[in-house]
């Protein structure tokens, strides 16, 4: 276990370690009084013997106050107590919503997370954001509440649909962009895949550099986090606007981020090249560049005006500067944004 490096994450009440490790090192490491949390997929795949577990229905439909409500009754029903953990394991869904979970049962229980999709792995197991979805809206409840221990099982990836695997390199490749020249020219060259021998070093980056950015603003109030969107002020309005069913978030990120790229061009910050350079990633790594609801510019306008980065209606978007530079970009014109859409 000692050779495999971990990533620390420091917060304001605290620190917690991102290991890499085999599926049964990590569950080895689990506490007796653990409660797993997982989704009926993963529960079949990745048995936890020995301990109390939960499965939830796979997929966003298990983010609602039902399900989080019934979790925190089967905690309550099976004597679980201030020093009993959470354990998420699962995609970002099992993670966002176990995590909301040990952040409401008496007042917040340690949680630890397994992720076991690429998307959770990189992204929603690091950085203490867990919540849930209301029929108004995505991910309109939750809390701050880092986890105590993430624990990185690659292994765990070689059940992963190869559709969702794909879906979790487009947060990848936004990393490379906006923060990693190396990362993005590695990913322009050869398609990621769980077999890939460079994965745990590539995963291990995408986990440093959103704990960097994370601990520069772990609220979200100085703007440093919003870096991170780039490709998903485009990507949430064209999810939003397709009904949230035919594109995974990943995707939409990806056709996002190339429009977002075409965006910063049209403003004269971002060069020709480096838009070229988006779109052969992302056809490098098998995503989508385009999609035709992106020219129901009216549509997908009201969807961005609504995102959580738009103060007042005007557009705020994470621009890149530079292969693996980027910056924030307040009040962008929607006309420029309704330009690049209808050239798409
Ligand atoms: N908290 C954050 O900072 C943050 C960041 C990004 C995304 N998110 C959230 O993450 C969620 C999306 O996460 P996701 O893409 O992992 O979706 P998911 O959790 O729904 O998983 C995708 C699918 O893969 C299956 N699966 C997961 N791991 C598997 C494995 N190892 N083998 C076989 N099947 C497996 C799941 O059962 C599911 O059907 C969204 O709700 C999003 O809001 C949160
Ligand atoms: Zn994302």
């Amino acid at each position: 276990m000692g050779e495999r490096p971990s990533v620390k994450i420091a917060h304001s009440s605290g620190s917690y370690e991102v290991l890499f490790a085999s599926f049964s090192e990590a569950v080895d490491a689990l506490p007796g009084d653990a409660f797993v949390v997982t989704d009926r997929n993963v529960a079949k795949l990745w048995r936890v013997d020995g301990l109390a577990s939960h499965a939830v229905v796979p997929g966003e439909i298990s983010k609602s106050v039902d399900t989080w409500k019934d979790i925190l009754e089967w905690l309550a029903d099976s004597g679980a107590c201030r020093r009993s953990t959470v354990v998420a394991l699962g995609g970002g869904v099992v993670g966002d919503l176990a995590g909301f979970v040990a952040s409401a049962y008496m007042r917040g229980i340690p949680a630890i997370q397994i992720p076991t999709s690429l998307l959770a792995m990189v992204d929603s197991s690091v950085g203490g954001k867990v919540g849930i979805d209301l029929p108004q809206g995505k991910n309109l409840v939750g809390a701050f509440h880092p986890p105590t221990a993430v624990w990185i099982c690659l292994e765990t990836l070689s059940t992963l649909p190869q559709r969702e695997f794909i879906n979790g390199v487009s947060e990848v490749v936004k990393y490379g962009f906006i923060l990693d020249p190396a990362l993005q020219e590695r990913l322009a060259k050869e398609r990621l895949a769980s077999g890939s021998v460079d994965l745990e070093q590539i995963v291990r980056r995408c986990v440093e550099l959103k704990a960097e950015i994370v601990s520069q603003d772990e609220f979200e109030t100085t703007g440093q986090r919003a870096i991170l969107n780039f490709g998903h002020t485009v990507g949430h309005a064209l999810e939003r606007v397709t009904g949230y069913g035919p594109l995974l978030h990943g995707e939409a990120v990806a056709v996002g981020m190339l429009v977002e790229a075409r965006l910063g061009q049209s403003l004269g910050i971002t060069s020709a090249d480096t838009v070229s350079e988006v779109e052969r990633t992302l056809r490098t790594q098998g995503l989508p560049i385009s999609h035709p609801s992106l020219h129901e510019t009216g549509e997908m306008l009201k969807a961005m005006a609504v995102d959580k980065k738009a103060t007042k209606g005007r557009l705020a978007f994470s621009l890149l500067t530079g292969v693996g530079q980027c910056k924030l970009v307040q009040d962008v014109p929607s006309e420029s944004v309704e330009a690049v859409l209808r050239a798409c």
